[in-house]
């Protein structure tokens, strides 16, 4: 009996800042629920990092990727089933992003919304914020990805690393599969618990101290965080007209518990929104203490750490090195 393969899924996070409930219930949760089911790449992409160089000093990025790879098996990613690599660590992603900017039109990444929210007020931007999705693309299109699970924050870079795969394919015949992303139902775009109408991300969260959660703060931090959560001053839990602040504290119930928005807003009709912040504060607590209890463990005992680094890079270097005798005889280099 043959085995139908599993559908390959890469993904990454930036190791840019402390990774928050976003992070957490956009990406890193749901890799973990579906890793059984999917061939994985996970990766901490240092090389986007350099993109933001104010939110980097040196000596701080190596030990920040290696957090955040500790992030990924502290939340439960399993490696016996799932590649856990630093991005710099494969040269083959900085080569195809070379073929790959050769290919892509600039007006496409000039009409990138991250972009155009990044570069805004600024002095100087480098061409590697503009470059970024190409980057984005490369990563995907290294490893034959067929699914892409990330927050919606990024799925203009997916469509992007799509269009990016189809002009090559036709320019230069069949070379890379064409990805799909996968975003969850809920937790795809936490917004911040200090202003819901924003985004939750890592750079606000520096400096406004109520505006995340972060997966290494205090259970006391987390409730008072969520405890002070802006809301209105009704009582309405209707998804489509309740305030933002409340709409994103059922969507964190919901991704955190798995219980739908409709039971969630039956449950709480006719009662203050203190009582909904309370089970909110209890059920992230309670989510995020067993991944703080082995975050702390992985780092004590790094030798665990650094021995999957070093087996899973050495595992999807194969994988990449095929991707590129592809890709250089496509284009008649090498
Ligand atoms: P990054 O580091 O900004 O975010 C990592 C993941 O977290 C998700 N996310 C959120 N989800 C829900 N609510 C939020 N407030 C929130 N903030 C962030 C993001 O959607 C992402 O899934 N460009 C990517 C990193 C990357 C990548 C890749 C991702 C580089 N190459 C290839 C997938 C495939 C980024 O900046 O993620």
């Amino acid at each position: 009996m043959t085995s139908t393969p599993l559908v390959r899924a890469f993904s990454g996070v930036q190791p840019t800042g402390r990774l928050h409930l976003g992070n957490y219930l956009g990406a890193i949760k749901p890799w973990v629920e579906h890793q059984h089911a999917r061939e994985n790449l996970f990766c901490v992409v240092d090389l986007h990092a350099l993109t933001v160089p104010e939110a980097i000093k040196s000596d701080e990025l190596k030990a920040r990727s290696r957090n955040v790879a500790a992030a990924f098996l502290a939340a439960g990613i399993d490696p016996s089933v799932s590649s856990l690599f630093i991005q710099s660590h494969v040269r083959e992603h900085t080569e195809l992003t070379w073929v790959l900017n050769c290919v892509t039109p600039l007006g496409w990444l000039e009409r990138m919304t991250q972009f155009k929210s990044k570069s805004e007020g600024r002095e100087t931007v480098g061409t590697g914020l503009l470059d970024y999705p190409v980057l984005m693309a490369a990563d995907i299109l290294l490893y034959d990805s067929q699914v892409v699970p990330v927050g919606e924050d990024q799925k203009q870079h997916i469509e992007l690393a799509r269009d990016v795969a189809v002009r090559f394919n036709h320019m230069f015949g069949e070379t890379f599969v064409v990805p799909q992303p996968s975003i969850p139902l809920s937790g795809a775009r936490v917004m911040g618990f200090d202003e819901p109408t924003v985004k939750m991300s890592k750079s606000i969260a520096e400096s406004r101290p109520h505006h995340a959660v972060h997966l290494d703060d205090a259970p006391e931090k987390i409730r008072k965080s969520i405890m002070k959560s802006v809301t209105d001053a009704g009582c309405d839990y209707d998804p489509a007209t309740a305030s933002p602040g409340v709409v994103n504290l059922m969507h964190v119930l919901s991704a955190v518990s798995g219980e739908g928005i409709p039971s969630i807003s039956n449950r709480y009709t006719g009662k203050g929104y203190g009582y909904l912040k309370q089970e909110v504060a209890e059920a992230v607590t309670a989510e995020l203490a067993p991944v703080q209890d082995k975050y702390r463990r992985l780092l004590d005992e790094a030798g665990y750490l650094d021995q999957v680094l070093a087996q899973s890079t050495a595992k999807v270097r194969t994988l990449a090195e095929a991707t590129m005798t592809r890709v250089r005889h496509a284009v008649g280099i090498g």
